[in-house]
């Protein structure tokens, strides 16, 4: 059996890094980036597909910057809102698989228990807003797809909470990082596997459209930014770090021009029994990171 011709869209963000290093024994994989294809141009979407003639398409790119979104909100809703509709348009045409990635910003952080599929967003911030747009046109599209929302995304890669934090342990004695606001951290690893069984399945039934929809992807348990500021720094050898105090503060002390979920824990109930997974807790994953 050959292995299905899949098109990687975002080949270095956190998530399309670790996707390339798992599906590469289980696919013949095109990974791209900007500049072969250019999200904000839906013509460089449809050549980058149709030269790769995929059975698979997983977009792993987005406009990922929360602050800055809210003074693009028009760059962001072109290349998280418009693009993956094109994406899904030119997958239906193939009879392709689409596979995108959300966010937990597309809630406003109301609720007090795990977030389900079925919730009604309501995006906080221009971010939120652009991504919720992409939700919308991967399902308006009516083709085969699999849509991850994801949770506080990090890894020993790109840009991230993780490494943010172990740098600046290693030049400052206190940390101030906010502890209202509650999340799961989830491991880019852990979500690049997670995807390739889901796959896996989605591909050896005859109908992908039973699996087709959208699914929590984040870690179990949860924790505050806080939480995971201490675990890290605790996980780092001591030798070269600084940090000795993590201090809470609220979100009301560390303004920022994004407003963000007070609480976007993801329930992730649907994915592990459809595909009958079991996600890991967000510190076991932590450890294994810091493992050498
Ligand atoms: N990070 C999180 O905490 C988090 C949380 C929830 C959901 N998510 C979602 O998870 C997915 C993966 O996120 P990530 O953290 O892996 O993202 P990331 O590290 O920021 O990577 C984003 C990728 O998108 C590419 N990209 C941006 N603009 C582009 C354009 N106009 N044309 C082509 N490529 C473009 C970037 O390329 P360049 O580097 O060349 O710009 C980069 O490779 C995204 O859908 C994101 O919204 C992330």
């Amino acid at each position: 059996m050959e292995p299905p011709r899949i098109l990687l869209v975002g080949r270095i963000g956190q998530v399309g890094w670790e996707l390339r290093r798992t599906l590469a024994p289980m696919a013949r994989l095109t990974a791209v980036d900007f500049p072969q294809i250019d999200l904000t141009k839906p013509d460089s979407i449809r050549q980058a597909v149709r030269a790769a003639r995929p059975r698979i398409i997983i977009n792993a790119a987005a406009y990922t910057a929360v602050d800055k979104a809210e003074s693009e909100p028009d760059l962001a809703l072109q290349i998280n809102g418009r693009a993956p509709g094109v994406l899904a348009e030119e997958a239906k045409k193939l009879g392709a698989l689409l596979v995108h990635y959300s966010t937990d910003y597309i809630f406003d952080g109301a609720k007090r228990e795990g977030y389900v599929e079925t919730d009604k967003p309501n995006p906080a911030g221009a971010y939120g807003r652009s991504k919720l747009a992409g939700d919308e046109a991967v399902q308006a599209a009516g083709g085969a797809h699999l849509v991850f929302r994801l949770c506080w995304v990090y890894g020993a890669r790109g840009q991230n909470f993780m490494l943010t934090m172990m740098r600046l342990a290693r030049e400052r004695e206190t940390l101030r990082v906010v502890n209202d606001q509650t999340g799961c951290p989830t491991w880019s690893r852990m979500i690049a596997e997670t995807t390739a069984l889901a796959l896996k399945l989605t591909l050896a039934a005859r109908d992908w459209n039973a699996f087709t929809g959208v699914y929590h992807l984040a870690a179990s348990g949860a924790t505050s930014w806080h939480g995971f500021a201490q675990a890290i720094v605790e996980l780092m050898p001591p030798e070269g770090r600084k940090c000795s105090v993590v201090e809470a503060i609220s979100t009301a002390e560390y303004p920022l021009p994004a407003k963000r979920p007070a609480y976007s824990v993801l329930d992730c109930g649907k994915l592990e029994r459809t595909f009958g997974l079991r996600l890991p807790h967000w510190k076991d994953s932590l450890e294994q990171v810091f493992e050498k």
